[in-house]
């Protein structure tokens, strides 16, 4: 079994709040990231491919095709966004590093088509990043 990963980068807006929280709530818990007009980040994702070495190709999956895959389906729903407002697969969502990857995951996990998504990490700054594996 081998591992392949494709890295692609996008920047977003959003905001930390949680509707059901006061504006006090809020602000103790999200802090900075409850900035009423939002702020914004450049993400760094990363989509991790296992599979078996096909024989005949020497690849899990063609890079090029995964690379495609996830511009189609995350990047160019996500890049020069607002997370909170522009997503399909957000929307309702607190737009968390943690919950963004896992909506990345549900977005891929029917699209890859050789190979097994084996875990999306998402950093969010230079020393935060979360990292899911569908379980
Ligand atoms: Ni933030």
């Amino acid at each position: 079994m081998i591992y392949v990963t494709r890295r692609e980068v996008f920047s977003s807006s959003h905001r930390l709040f949680n509707p059901k929280f006061n504006e006090e709530e809020n602000d103790r818990i999200f802090g900075k990231c409850n900035n009423l007009n939002g702020h914004g980040h450049n993400y760094i994702l990363e989509v991790v491919v296992k599979g078996e070495i096909n024989p005949d190709t020497g690849y899990v999956i063609d890079l090029k095709l995964l690379k495609t895959i996830i511009i189609e389906n995350i990047i160019k729903k996500v890049d020069h966004k607002n997370l909170n407002l522009d997503v399909d697969f957000l929307y309702g969502i607190i737009p968390t590093a943690e919950n963004i990857a896992v909506g990345i995951w549900k977005q891929l996990i029917d699209k890859i088509s050789s190979g097994k998504l084996y875990s999306i990490k998402l950093y969010e700054t230079e020393n935060n990043y979360v990292e899911y594996k569908g379980e």
